[in-house]
């Protein structure tokens, strides 16, 4: 396993300029989820929850949540669940969606300076979020601060396919088909080209679990998924001490 530093090319846009990009899509960001992924979205954010393990009286931090679509299967595993992210507006839609949920907290937060104690919670999520987050080392050592020793992080995020052909098609979808699609049905085509090119620079597989390992997680399941599109990575906490 390699153990990779970061250069700018992983990096997204600061994160004021995140934040207003999703605010400008939340209201047709699932809509366009499930005409984008043509519903295989569910399926990889069901073997994401899916994954980790079930704690009736735990805590469960879902990062990025965006208009929160883990949070539901999220609440038959933990007693409490946290839905936490930048942008007030996908906030709002989680909130309204998902109204009828007792357990749930919605709390606006910077992933790089989350408002949580440390070991505060028993799993962390996040489903593609991790990939935004300007600065990618400080976002992985605020979940291992606040996931407890022996705690698991889960985190579902695009990746590169590994085939050449495959990684060809995938690239054309991405360059040309998401943001055609994306820009007309949101009117923000800068926000679905933004989408393809943090997923094709971000690290992914075996350069992704080193990151994890610097930051102190140990990797337990890697999962690539329709050849490397999206990868699902589950780690543990390290248990020794709070300090690594
Ligand atoms: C592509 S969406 C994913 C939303 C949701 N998890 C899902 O699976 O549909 C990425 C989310 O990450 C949030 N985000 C980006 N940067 C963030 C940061 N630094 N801290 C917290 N949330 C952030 C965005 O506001 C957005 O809601």
């Amino acid at each position: 396993m390699t153990t990779p530093s970061l250069t700018s090319s992983h990096r997204p846009a600061d994160t004021r300029q995140v934040r207003s990009m999703f605010d400008a899509i939340a209201p047709t960001y699932d809509l366009l989820n499930s005409v984008l992924s043509g519903g295989m979205h569910r399926i990889w954010e069901r073997a994401l929850v899916g994954s980790v393990p079930t704690s009736p009286t735990g805590r469960c931090l879902d990062l990025c949540t965006g208009t929160g679509a883990l949070v539901p299967r999220l609440t038959r595993k933990f007693q409490t669940v946290v839905g936490a992210d930048i942008s007030p507006r996908m906030l709002q839609v989680a909130r309204s969606r998902f109204e009828s949920l007792p357990q749930v907290e919605w709390v606006e937060a910077d992933a790089q300076r989350l408002p949580f104690d440390d070991a505060s919670f028993d799993c962390v999520t996040v489903s593609y979020g991790i990939r935004n987050v300007p600065n990618l080392e400080l976002g992985l050592s605020e979940m291992r601060r606040v996931v407890k020793p022996g705690g698991t992080i889960a985190i579902l995020e695009f990746g590169t396919p590994r085939n050449p052909l495959w990684r060809w098609l995938f690239s054309m979808y991405s360059t040309y088909i998401i943001p055609f699609v994306g820009g007309a049905l949101s009117g923000q085509r800068g926000a679905y080209e933004y989408l393809p090119t943090t997923a094709a620079a971000f690290p992914c597989g075996d350069v992704f679990e080193g990151l994890l390992v610097n930051a102190g997680f140990v990797p337990c399941v890697t999962r690539r998924l329709m050849g490397g599109i999206a990868y699902i990575y589950v780690a543990k906490r390290s248990i020794e001490g709070i300090g690594r």
